[in-house]
């Protein structure tokens, strides 16, 4: 028998003399081999539908650093673009989709049970990595979270406050709680799915939760991660899952056992200190270095590092990041934080 991996003894809520490491945005434009695929493939989207190098550009970090876990290459807003919305990525500002503001538009995404016409290449790609990644290190499936996917669905590209998807949620709740409830549903078959080909462990990014406020955070934000993460439990109860919410602030206390999810993953919004008192008392906690560490790197970055290590040292504890890395990062700064987890 093989030990169990560290990822896996984290999420179990074990407290590791070392923490396990990953990155989100760990496969990315900072790197150079990311860049020549990219190049190969074309542009992002045919990137993410083509298993071979998706699988190709998820391993390019492991091979560099030796992460502990590996995040499926893909993108939050495929899911949308399943359910039938056009989907296109403007270079230099972002994605662009077809917007659902109506119950007419609403009514016409296409059913749940049709997906996988669409989604096929992502399962295709999760199946060749849970081949060929080293046996210790654990494959990480993702989804958008109900909210998040939303914001995009509504407004038809990011936006600084989400002031579409609130205006919708004010003006048309029917509108606005029934594409939640489409978005939830297809969630938990895509996730599903994504666990069936050889995920091993679940996250749901929800980027724009810290924009919800009061009654809002609760019914748009815990619910539906509640709700999936339920689902998924009944099917796959072995499967931990990785709740990310971004921006709660204060509200990250007690959502372990609000969403049922076994760790909580933080942006660099809360102190560590502050999260190892109030957060990590729940269960395993994950990230919260600035992804600013990794443009400026030297002592600064030493130094944050291992007060994040020390203030969660003894409680179940995955070092990452408190948002993705972004392309700007140097290469050098993350074997430099991976190096000061690893060795002090
Ligand atoms: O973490 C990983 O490495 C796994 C792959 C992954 C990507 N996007 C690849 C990607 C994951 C988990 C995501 C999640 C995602 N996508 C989120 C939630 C997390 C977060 O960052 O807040 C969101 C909001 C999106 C939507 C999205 N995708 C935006 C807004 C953008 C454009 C911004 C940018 O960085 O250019 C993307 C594009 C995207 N997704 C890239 C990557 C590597 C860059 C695409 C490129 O190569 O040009």
């Amino acid at each position: 028998m093989t030990a169990q991996k560290t990822i896996l003894r984290a999420l179990a809520g074990e407290a590791l003399p070392t923490p396990p490491i990953w990155m989100m945005r760990q496969a990315g434009r900072y790197l150079p081999e990311y860049k020549a695929t990219r190049a190969e493939a074309g542009d992002f989207l045919s990137l993410c539908y083509n298993p071979e190098l998706a699988a190709e550009v998820t391993l390019q970090p492991i091979r560099r650093y030796g992460f502990d876990a590996a995040i499926l290459f893909a993108d939050i807003l495929l899911l949308p673009q399943a359910l039938g919305a056009d989907l296109w990525f403007v270079t230099g500002e972002g994605p662009r989709l077809s917007t659902i503001t109506t119950a007419d538009e609403l009514a016409a995404l296409k059913p749940v049970d049709d997906i996988d016409e669409v989604l096929s290449p992502i399962y295709e790609t999760v199946g060749i990595l849970s081949k060929e990644l080293p046996a210790e290190t654990t494959l990480i499936g993702f989804a958008g979270a109900p909210w998040t996917v939303a914001t995009y669905m509504i407004a038809g590209q990011g936006t600084p406050d989400q002031g579409p998807a609130h205006a919708l949620k004010a003006e048309n709740k029917a509108v606005f709680e029934g594409l939640l409830a489409r978005i939830t549903e297809g969630t938990i078959h895509y996730l599903s799915k994504q666990i069936d080909a050889g995920a091993e462990v679940i996250k749901i990014f929800d980027s724009w939760a810290g924009s919800l406020q009061g009654d809002d955070f609760l019914n748009y934000a815990v619910k539906p991660a509640a709700q999936i993460t339920a689902a998924l439990k009944a099917k796959h109860p072995n499967v931990p899952i990785i709740a990310f919410p971004r921006g709660a602030g204060e509200k990250y206390v007690g959502l372990h056992s609000t969403i049922g999810s076994d760790c909580i993953a933080l942006d660099d919004g809360v102190t560590a200190e502050w999260a190892a008192a109030n957060v990590q008392t729940g269960g395993c906690v994950q990230g919260n270095l600035a992804s600013s560490h990794m443009v400026t790197g030297g002592e600064t970055l030493v130094a944050e590092t291992k007060r994040i290590c020390a203030a969660f040292k003894n409680g179940p504890h995955i070092f990452n990041l408190g948002h993705g890395i972004t392309p700007d990062a140097d290469p050098e700064n993350v074997a430099l934080m991976i190096n000061t987890v690893r060795n002090g």
